[in-house]
């Protein structure tokens, strides 16, 4: 894979506040331009103050300005929504453990002037960043399929569905209808293994005696180790 190139000279990345709101909203909106209200929850975490460990505690809203203070790029994350959803996950104790280790980018969105300067691999690269410091294992995205190159040049792996090992063997499995995911590990104990008898690799060491063993199989139900 070819480096992304970063032209970023000029160019800030720092922590949003409630008085970019309304510029952070009309940035993202074009994420998403069928649905424009898709980010309209970013309001409600803007007007909250500044907490740790991300910008506003589990939630990440970035934005980038020119030299002159313009913003030209914004990119929100925080806590993947289908963890409070997903049937497998009935154990408060393990959604919490994960919602701590696995953080999703929802939205990145750089103004059209300013494309292809390397804006939005600074912001994809300044959020791996913020969650591994944050002490996260995995950062994850979901894409539409024009954009797949440019996130595994960024060092995502791409996959039709996300596998994570829980331990003992258990396997979670989030598959969405529209779009692919990406995922990128940012720890040391987190990796991406192929695993005989699944499409899709697994996510390896996300919690405590999670770790897959290159040799693992699955057998229909779970993960043989
Ligand atoms: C996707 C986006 C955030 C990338 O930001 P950017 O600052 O323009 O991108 P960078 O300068 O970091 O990287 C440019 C690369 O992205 C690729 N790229 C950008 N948008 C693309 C698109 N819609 N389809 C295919 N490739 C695209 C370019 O081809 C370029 O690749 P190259 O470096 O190999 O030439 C920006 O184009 C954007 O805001 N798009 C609209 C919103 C959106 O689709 N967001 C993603 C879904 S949440």
């Amino acid at each position: 894979m070819k480096p992304l190139r970063t032209r970023l000279s000029g160019i800030r990345i720092r922590d949003a506040g409630r008085q970019d709101t309304e510029a952070v909203m009309q940035l993202v909106a074009a994420a998403n331009p069928e649905d424009p209200e898709a980010f309209e929850g970013a309001r409600l975490t803007l007007a909250q103050p500044p907490a740790g460990p991300l910008s506003h505690f589990r939630s990440l809203v970035i934005l980038a300005e020119d030299a002159s203070g313009n913003p030209v790029g914004a990119l929100m994350g925080g806590a993947p929504t289908w963890l409070f959803e997903h049937d497998g996950l009935d154990h408060p104790d393990l959604v919490e453990g994960l919602l701590t280790r696995i953080g999703i980018v929802s939205a990145v969105s750089v103004h059209p002037d300013h494309r292809g300067g390397g804006v939005g691999a600074g912001l994809i690269r300044h959020a791996a960043g913020r969650f591994a410091r944050a002490g996260y294992g995995l950062l994850t995205l979901n894409f539409f399929p024009a954009l797949e190159g440019y996130y595994r040049r960024l060092g995502f792996t791409t996959m039709d569905t996300l596998h994570v090992h829980v331990g003992d063997g258990y396997v979670v499995g989030q598959r969405w209808g529209d779009t692919r995911v990406a995922a990128k590990p940012v720890d040391r104990y987190t990796a991406i293994v192929p695993v005989r008898g699944l499409a899709s690799p697994v996510i390896s060491g996300i919690l405590p005696r999670s770790g897959v063993p290159q040799d693992a199989y699955f057998d229909g139900e779970q993960l043989r180790i």
